[in-house]
């Protein structure tokens, strides 16, 4: 059995009237919040959904997947982290890497996230919803076990092990105060992806995943990889 989503986001009707204003919403609820945060910073919470949503359904394009499932994984992955919006604007931009209760507390944004589908949306039964809150839930999960939640390799579906690879990988590219002076262009994070956190990701998936963006980086960038 395919663990893609095969339905098509673009003309089903509970996607079009329900979902999609749903996440819509959420991603104008998430940019109010990103504009409380201190001037200045680099990881702003939006616009990286965004970055990370584009992504996932240009690799999902790469590897050959249809247009639908590459469209209901942007769509899906999205909103997975509107669940920051519910904490405190304070805790998320600090100059030190993030330890203890705050690092707990931040790490509670997942399940604040499902719990937002869940208030909002939690008498609607479709397999979008299914495939949104997996995402929302598991996206820092890794297949070592060793995740926010510690699932197993064996309870990460493909779309949400896509989804924590992309999502990753993001996030390691934005300058933040903590990571010193280390290397964040493209091809040096592929590379600590592939050499230093294999054990967090599905080889196969990050596998796709480094294709698709050396060739979009060598397309724009020039070779060099
Ligand atoms: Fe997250
Ligand atoms: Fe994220």
């Amino acid at each position: 059995m395919s663990e893609w989503p095969e339905f098509d986001f673009e003309t089903d009707g509970m996607c079009q009237s329900m979902f999609k204003p749903f996440i819509l919403k959420e991603m104008d609820l998430l940019a109010e919040f990103d504009a409380q945060r201190p001037a200045g910073i680099t990881y702003i919470f939006h616009q990286h959904a965004e970055r990370v949503a584009h992504d996932v359904e240009k690799t999902c394009l790469s590897m050959g997947l249809s247009k639908n499932v590459a469209r209901n994984m942007y769509w899906a992955t999205l909103p997975h982290d509107c669940g920051k919006r519910m904490l405190p604007v304070s805790i998320w931009d600090q100059e030190d890497k993030p330890d203890g209760e705050l690092k707990r507390l931040r790490r509670t944004h997942t399940e604040l996230g499902a719990q937002i589908v869940e208030d909002e949306l939690g008498d609607v039964a479709h397999p979008f919803k299914t495939l949104m809150t997996e995402i929302i839930l598991n996206h820092h999960e890794q297949m070592d076990g060793e995740g926010y939640r510690g699932l197993s390799a064996e309870q990460l579906s493909m779309p949400v092990r896509l989804a924590a690879i992309v999502e990753a990988f993001d996030g390691w590219s934005i300058s933040r105060p903590h990571y010193g002076g280390r290397d964040i262009t493209i091809p040096a994070v592929l590379k600590r992806m592939r050499e230093e956190k294999a054990e967090h990701f599905d080889e196969k998936l990050l596998k796709a995943f480094t294709e698709m963006k050396t060739e979009e980086y060598n397309r724009l960038e020039g070779p060099g990889l």
